[in-house]
């Protein structure tokens, strides 16, 4: 009990990400009334490619592309080409379909050889975007590995307990194991997080967050943005119920 959950179960991948377009559209259209842009954290990993070609295809007209400014919520350190780079994802899925201005683009840098160094460079894009102090992204779309990781803040690591730095370079333990991530203060300070989860290999980390958030929101960074974070939402489908 607790912190209540903002949960949407659906029967199928397929539903997850037709209800996550219908809910990316919404609160674009809301940011670009209200702001004169939308601000959009992409999720990298499987999940959300099947998201990203409706907003490509299906509901491509239903946002101005030119007023969307896109960031990364993490990224593989790998070229942007590469098969597993989170940028290649999404330029494939959604970014040859859609007229976001160039200059709209932001994926993380990997290409100086220092993850370290290639980290304060994207923090220094978000301070030209955003301003100083902690980014406000109108909407951070998140997946949850089975370790209860989310973006790149695997559990236990330093990237995970960082609580000063916007972005860090990460150690993981899955491939690939070098990565940069958003920290939780970017996480937790956006406007609104939408979680993407389906399948049954992430239910045993489902079944003790949704049971109790705050005592493992210390274990599992996923858990930590669902406390702390603004307006999350998790959509998930029937193998976590
Ligand atoms: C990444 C991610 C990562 C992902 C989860 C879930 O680059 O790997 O952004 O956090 O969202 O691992 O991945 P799936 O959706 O593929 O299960």
């Amino acid at each position: 009990m607790g912190h209540p959950l903002t949960v949407q179960v659906f029967p199928d991948p397929a539903a997850v990400s037709e209800a996550a377009a219908a809910q990316v559209v919404a609160q674009a259209r809301a940011a670009i009334a209200e702001r004169g842009r939308f601000t959009l954290g992409l999720a990298g990993g499987r999940t959300p490619r099947a998201l990203y070609q409706l907003l490509a295809g299906a509901y491509r007209d239903q946002i101005d592309w030119t007023r969307v400014h896109l960031f990364w919520g993490d990224e593989r350190y790998v070229p942007h080409d590469h098969a597993l780079s989170n940028f290649r994802m999404v330029r494939e899925s959604l970014l040859e379909q859609v007229p976001v201005p160039a200059g709209q683009v932001n994926p993380m840098p990997t290409g100086s050889g220092d993850p370290a160094a290639d980290a304060r460079a994207y923090e220094a894009l978000l301070a030209a975007a955003f301003g100083p102090g902690v980014p406000v992204l109108d909407l951070v779309l998140l997946g949850m590995g089975p370790d209860g990781h989310t973006a790149s803040l695997f559990p236990g690591t330093p990237a995970a307990a960082e609580r000063e730095r916007l972005v860090t370079a990460v150690e993981a333990l899955i491939e690939p194991p070098v990565r940069l991530s958003l920290t939780l203060p970017v996480l937790t300070q956006a406007r609104s997080v939408l979680f993407l989860v389906t399948g049954a290999d992430k239910r045993p980390v489902w079944d003790e967050i949704r049971a109790d958030v705050a005592g493992v929101a210390t274990v599992y960074p996923a858990a930590a943005v669902a406390l702390e974070g603004q307006n999350v939402i998790w959509y998930v489908d029937e193998a976590l119920q």
